[in-house]
């Protein structure tokens, strides 16, 4: 038995927030982000929320799989934005969606989200327990960070995007090697404090916290563990590189795609990019941009992709799918 994706889903918010917009408030410009990132234009949440976007994402990740809400056993979600601590952003969308039977969490994986999500789901389907399962990434990223910090607050944008997973007995498809990692002894360069302690026993200071990162030991990381695992997955598989069609990789910045690229000898046209349009979106970025494709018509029943998400964690994951849907 495999977890097959049988439908994708995303949502953005209506804003949208061109670099010369951003260069407005901050010391940088349409050039510098350009040359170092691929981002030109992000939406940026006004009156939408983690969870709305979630909701929505959702929904079209439903409605494209051709599955009832009430159907889905389990739903996972990944975020750290999530407009509350509890209960989960999982727990609302069921809640909204009218379902009463799926087992409900969050997982705080950052921008490898997603695909650690499909890894959950994968394990859950495979073991019989569940039979469908809804995984989305959402972020409002903007709320996290520092809108004086120009090295952070030009790379992100907010989304959601969703998949809705079913098991198939054929083999053929779907889901055919996933792994996910943490490597915490290198956490420290892309982190965000919660709140202080602050009772009436102990006091920190209440330093507002924003997201903080090494933009650089981040860019070698992601270098170094995305190829490594890609070989990782398909190793065992008896599959190469040059046996895939598409790489749907975390739309971070368009020179680590282009790094990966050449380290593996690929095309770079093999390499869906959207970040000129979405930003960093985090753990919505691998399910967004395959959701483009998805609705143009661009995913093939045969193919084999490469989906890959790395971040805070630092944590990474690879899965390699074979598209079923026609
Ligand atoms: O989604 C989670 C995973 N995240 C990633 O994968 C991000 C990986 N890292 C990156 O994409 C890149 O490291 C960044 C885009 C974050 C930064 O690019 P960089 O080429 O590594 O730039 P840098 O941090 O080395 O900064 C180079 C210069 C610095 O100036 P000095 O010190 O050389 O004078 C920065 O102060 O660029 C300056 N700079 C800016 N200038 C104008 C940094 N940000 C900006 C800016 N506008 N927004």
């Amino acid at each position: 038995m495999k977890a097959t994706i049988l439908g994708t889903g995303s949502a953005l918010p209506e804003k949208i927030v061109s670099n010369d917009d951003i260069a407005q408030y901050v010391d940088t410009s349409d050039e510098w982000i350009r040359q170092r990132t691929g981002i030109v234009t992000r939406h940026i949440a006004t009156s939408e929320t983690a969870t709305s976007l979630c909701e929505d994402a959702a929904r079209n990740a439903l409605e494209n799989a051709n599955v009832n809400p009430e159907d889905i056993d389990l739903i996972v979600v990944s975020t750290v934005s999530s407009e509350y601590r509890f209960p989960s952003c999982a727990c609302i969308l069921q809640e909204r969606l009218g379902n009463k039977k799926a087992m409900t969490f969050d997982i705080v994986v950052g921008c490898a989200g997603c695909v650690y999500g499909l890894d959950i789901a994968d394990s859950f389907i495979k073991s019989g327990k569940v039979k469908h399962a809804l995984v989305v990434g959402v972020e409002i990223i903007s709320k996290l960070v520092d809108w004086a910090d120009r090295r952070t607050c030009v790379l992100f944008g907010d989304g959601a995007g969703a998949y809705v997973l079913g098991a198939s007995e054929d083999d053929s498809v779907g889901i055919q090697g996933i792994m996910s990692r943490g490597l915490g002894e290198n956490g420290m360069s892309l982190t965000m404090k919660d709140r202080p302690i602050d009772n009436p026993w102990h006091k920190e200071d209440d330093i507002k916290d924003y997201l903080y990162m090494d933009g650089q030991a981040v860019f070698k990381f992601a270098c170094r563990k995305v190829p490594e695992s890609i070989k990782e997955v398909l190793n065992p598989l008896g599959l190469t590189p040059d046996d895939i069609d598409k790489f749907f990789l975390h739309q971070a910045n368009y020179r680590i795609i282009e790094t990966v690229a050449k380290m593996m000898k690929q095309p770079l046209e093999k390499f869906p990019t959207n970040m000129d349009k979405v930003g960093n979106i985090s753990a919505a970025s691998v399910p967004r941009i395959m959701d483009e494709y998805n609705r143009q018509g661009l995913l093939k029943k045969g193919e084999k992709y490469i989906l890959c998400g790395f971040g805070a964690g630092l944590t990474y994951a690879t899965a390699c799918v074979i598209w079923e849907k026609d």
